[in-house]
């Protein structure tokens, strides 16, 4: 049928959808250039992003998680207080909102029935709203004062992967052009780092074989697995976990380095996996302290560093990428090990058990 002709000769759309990933960072960066090849976002986007004394990050599954890292461009680059919140919860605990808040959902459907009520609610208060989508018309979109097209062509496979690197990528572009409005400069060239993080993403999904081995390696046969992470590795890790539970359903969980000492570290027996993502400077050796600090427990440990930050025995060493942007390619390796354990375990990589593309009931 149709689908099977979009998937061309890939087995599954996850792995096609990982492979365009550097492909849809060109596109962005090509779509959200001007005439004279600067980075640019409406000026009404502008206006309303800068008006705000808070942004609020409104998300579930995936985009909750592109929305953490979006977080830190908003808050490092353009300067504003941002907060981000899971949809379904937001209504129950609702923070006391700021004098000026904007609203910034974000969906790659863009028919999220759980991040739609909390847009009705909140236009009923009278806020403003801009919709990160991938579908241009969706509801999300229409029912939003502004829309931030994502560029990232149809995604099929449930679990979402070219969506979270390209949500990650506009927020970035957002940060960055809002931050110019007002007079910040940032420390580095966004076009030229974009392009170098969508080379190193390219580099990566040409040695897939390195990920296969790791997945075989360490979760063929295992109940749970555990990713750590700190700083914006953090934010990696729920998402790489988020991934590996969708499609082969090992209780996994993603943890902050420091937090997994405090109750979690109980888990960890003898063979447990746990992957850690090292891509900051600044984090680097105690990210390995609590690496040693499992493995003495009987953890069978893996480290994805990046360059630069390397040591002998790291499972993969990703290039180097500007610090800031690094979510954008230290989640393709997990993409990439989600994706082998999946097939390794026989699993139905692109319909995952219990799952739906987008979830349109509350
Ligand atoms: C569903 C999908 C997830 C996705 C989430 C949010 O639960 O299975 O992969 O992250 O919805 O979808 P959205 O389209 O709003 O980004």
């Amino acid at each position: 049928d149709a689908s099977d002709i979009e998937k061309g000769t890939y087995p599954h759309y996850m792995l096609k959808e990982i492979d365009e990933q550097p492909l849809v960072m060109r596109k962005i960066i090509q779509a959200y250039q001007n005439e004279t090849g600067e980075l640019a976002i409406e000026d009404s986007i502008l206006e309303a992003v800068n008006a705000a004394d808070r942004i609020y990050i409104v998300a579930c599954g995936t985009s909750y998680h592109a929305g953490l890292v979006g977080k830190e461009f908003l808050e490092k680059t353009a300067k504003i207080p941002t907060e981000v919140h899971v949809a379904s919860e937001f209504v129950y605990n609702m923070p006391l909102l700021s004098e000026k808040p904007l609203f910034i959902f974000i969906s790659q459907s863009g028919e999220t029935a759980d991040s739609r009520a909390v847009l009705v609610h909140i236009k009923g208060l009278g806020h403003p709203a801009l919709t990160l989508t991938n579908v241009a018309g969706s509801t999300l979109s229409r029912e939003a004062n502004h829309t931030l097209l994502l560029h990232a062509g149809p995604e099929i496979a449930v679990a979402s992967t070219k969506a979270y690197t390209a949500q990650i990528a506009v927020l970035a572009i957002l940060a960055a052009v809002a931050g110019k409005a007002k007079g910040l400069e940032m420390s580095f060239d966004l076009i030229q780092e974009l392009g170098i993080a969508a080379n190193a993403m390219e580099a990566m999904t040409d040695d897939k074989e390195a990920f296969e081995q790791i997945a075989r390696e360490y979760l063929s046969v295992t109940r749970n697995a555990f990713f750590i992470g700190r700083s914006m590795d953090y934010h990696v890790v729920q998402e790489a976990a988020l991934k590996l539970k969708e499609i082969s359903y090992i209780q996994a969980e993603g943890f902050a380095g420091g937090e997994l000492k405090h109750g979690t570290i109980a888990l960890i027996e003898d063979g447990t996996p746990v992957v850690a993502i090292s891509t900051q400077e600044n984090v680097n050796l105690s990210i390995r302290g609590n690496v040693k600090e499992v493995a003495a427990r009987g953890a069978y440990t893996c480290i994805i560093s990046m360059k630069g930050l390397e040591e002998e025995g790291d499972s993969y060493v990703i290039p180097h990428v500007n610090e800031l942007l690094s979510p954008l390619v230290s989640v393709v390796p997990t993409q990439l090990i989600a994706y082998y354990a999946a097939l390794h375990r026989d699993c139905d990589v692109d319909k995952p058990r219990n799952l739906a593309k987008s979830v349109t009931v509350e």
